[in-house]
């Protein structure tokens, strides 16, 4: 079951994401972080045979503008891998970015075959609104970013007549992107 999270999940949250933090696969999360930001967290629960009850996994979906919004903090803890709960996580983002009549939805990952298969697009970086490079300040890999972007267009979600995020700057060295050529 997924259902939107509560305080009362957040110790297992930061328990999940900070597993994978620590192997480098995602950005360490406070339990400031996490309670100022709980409205934005979805988590999946499974309920045991003797009525007792677990989290496996969890997603945020943050808004950055009106029409694009971030699946930020998906994971799945270690032994419940492959059973199909990260695509159901996705497919949370996906409702709940419908319900706010969202029309596109990006990632920054490296788990770059498993969005596509959840029909995720690769994309350039820098085709990203500026305000997406935010959270890089803190991110210990700010310098050397590896990870790469992913966006999905949900067609039936109508496009909005919106002022246009800032864009990334072209030439400008945003830590994230790579570093502007000297010409
Ligand atoms: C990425 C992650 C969320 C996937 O969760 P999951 O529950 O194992 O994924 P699913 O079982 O829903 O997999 C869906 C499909 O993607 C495939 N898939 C999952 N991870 C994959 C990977 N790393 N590479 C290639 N394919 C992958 C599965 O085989 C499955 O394919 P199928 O539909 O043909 O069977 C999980 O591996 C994870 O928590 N990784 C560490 C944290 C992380 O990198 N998060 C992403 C931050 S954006």
């Amino acid at each position: 079951m997924i259902r939107p999270a509560t305080v009362h999940d957040v110790p297992r949250i930061a328990q999940i994401i900070n597993s994978h933090a620590e192997l480098g696969k995602m950005l360490f999360k406070s339990y400031a972080q996490l309670y100022a930001n709980l409205r934005d967290f979805a988590i999946f629960q499974s309920t045991e045979p003797e009525g007792r009850s677990e989290i496996h996994g969890c997603v945020a979906l943050t808004i950055i503008w009106a029409d694009l919004a971030e699946i930020r903090s998906l994971a799945v803890d270690e032994q419940h891998r492959g059973g199909g709960i990260g695509s159901q996580l996705v497919q949370w983002t996906v409702q709940e970015a419908r319900r706010l009549q969202i029309r596109r939805l990006m990632a920054l990952t490296y788990e770059q075959r498993f969005f596509e298969k959840l029909g995720f697009q690769v994309v350039p970086k820098e085709t990203l609104p500026l305000k997406v490079w935010s959270d890089c300040i803190n991110c210990p890999k700010n310098q050397s970013c590896d990870e790469i972007a992913v966006v999905r267009t949900l067609d039936d979600v109508p496009v909005i007549q919106a002022p246009k995020a800032i864009p990334t700057p072209s030439g400008v060295a945003i830590p994230v992107l790579d570093w502007a050529d000297d010409d």
